[in-house]
């Protein structure tokens, strides 16, 4: 519920801006108080009759109002939060460089309580570099990203750019505003996700493919339910989007095993999603290697199995978890892996599964518990995938506490 909490619905020219109605509707009917306010622009898409019947209040587009001045850093100061849905790509853009030519910038610039942004546009808008750019400048000023979604658009094309839907709006709403309902609330998880990078010279290392989505969208989810989560990420492009992800940046595997060890003891839950160098160079050189002989031979040495060190260390209540990636006698080797770490559920990836494994955005997963149960879960986006694991494993420790 949000019952009494004070929201500034921001709506902005978009023809996503007829989804605003229902938004409203939600919120109210979830208890909370709405203010909206509208640009100039949003109101050619969506009347503000109709947003002002609907949130019970005047909604407010000018600074002034029949010479009454609408007080903009009053709004922001009584609000628990100021949602921006839909954003514009113009929006956002004045929104990253501190433009103020209307109400809503005003009231954005003054607030003090957390701003959440539900962009809507084009696909070749969204993915415009200016607009990268400026979400990636709005994200360091510490906005909460709704993230776009993917189907039908305005111009007629398919592709992503589209604003979430209300209701998964109100989700990302009651996640921030009413964490206590969660089921992982007051929990500590402990992800890592990505490559790790073993520097053979200054220039030179040896790393892999994974691009640390599958970890990064596990970290995702387990925020999403309420959990304190430390992500330990290697040399990866992509990054989390909420805002409950603490992130750790390592390079090596010896970066990564003394972060793990560091946040281990602390964690109710812990998932090894990081595809880690089992071998490094054993004597890295200083100065770059010069090209001389015809053969090159690098000496490596093993480095530490990070999750089986954690699986000596598990205490009774601690949850580990970890993938098994192979190739061939997939099933007999996460039983064992299993088994041999300690683990209370391994995810299998078959590289033989198309669609699945390393650099793609979809993935198949088969899971092994610890009291010998299987479940083999479809093809589908790495972000669902999060969302099945966090599912199935809130699932398994409410039956053993
Ligand atoms: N792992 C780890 N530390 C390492 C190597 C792997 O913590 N040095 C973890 C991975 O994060 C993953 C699990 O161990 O959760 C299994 O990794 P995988 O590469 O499938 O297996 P390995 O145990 O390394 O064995 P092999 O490469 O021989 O299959």
């Amino acid at each position: 519920m949000l019952q009494g909490k004070k929201i500034l619905l921001g709506i902005t020219g978009s023809i996503a801006a007829y989804k605003a109605a229902l938004l409203t509707r939600l919120l109210v009917k979830e208890g909370a108080d709405v203010q909206v306010i509208m640009t100039p622009a949003a109101t050619q898409f969506i009347a503000p009759l109709t947003l002002s019947t609907l949130s019970h209040k005047k909604v407010l587009v000018e600074l002034s109002d029949n010479e009454e001045w609408n007080n903009h850093v009053l709004l922001g100061r009584r609000a628990d939060l100021m949602l921006i849905a839909p954003a514009s790509a113009n929006t956002l853009a004045k929104m990253a460089v501190g433009l103020c030519d209307n109400l809503l910038l005003a009231v954005y610039l003054s607030t003090a309580c957390p701003v959440m942004i539900a962009p809507a546009m084009d696909e070749d808008m969204w993915r415009h570099p200016a607009t990268g750019n400026n979400m990636q400048l709005l994200l360091q000023h510490g906005n909460i990203l709704i993230p776009v979604e993917s189907g039908e658009l305005a111009s007629g094309l398919a592709g992503e750019g589209r604003m979430s839907e209300p209701e998964t709006i109100v989700k990302y709403v009651k996640d921030l505003l009413d964490p206590k309902q969660k089921p992982l609330a007051g929990k500590t998880v402990l992800v890592t996700a990505g490559p790790t990078y073993e520097p053979i010279d200054p220039v030179r290392f040896i790393g892999n493919f994974s691009s640390g989505k599958m970890g990064i969208a596990l970290a995702d989810e387990f925020a999403g339910e309420g959990a304190k989560v430390n992500l330990i990420l290697g040399p990866s492009h992509f990054l989390p989007q909420h805002t409950g992800v603490k992130i750790t940046r390592i390079k090596t595997a010896k970066e990564m095993l003394d972060a793990c060890l560091g946040y281990f003891k602390s964690s109710d839950i812990t998932v090894m999603a990081a595809a880690v160098a089992d071998y490094t160079p054993q004597n890295p050189v200083e100065k770059k290697i010069k090209k001389k002989e015809n053969t090159l031979e690098i000496v490596l040495e093993k480095t530490t199995d990070i999750l089986k060190e954690l699986g000596k260390q598990k205490k009774k209540g601690q949850f580990l978890a970890g993938f098994a990636l192979e190739t061939d006698h997939e099933e007999e080797n996460a039983w064992k892996k299993l088994r041999e770490k300690n683990l209370d559920l391994i995810l299998l990836n078959s590289l033989n599964d198309e669609g699945a494994g390393f650099a793609q955005d979809t993935n198949k997963v088969t899971i092994f518990t610890g009291n010998g149960q299987k479940k083999q879960l479809s093809l589908k986006s790495k972000k669902e995938i999060a969302k099945d694991i966090v599912q199935f494993i809130i699932n398994a420790r409410s039956k053993t506490h």
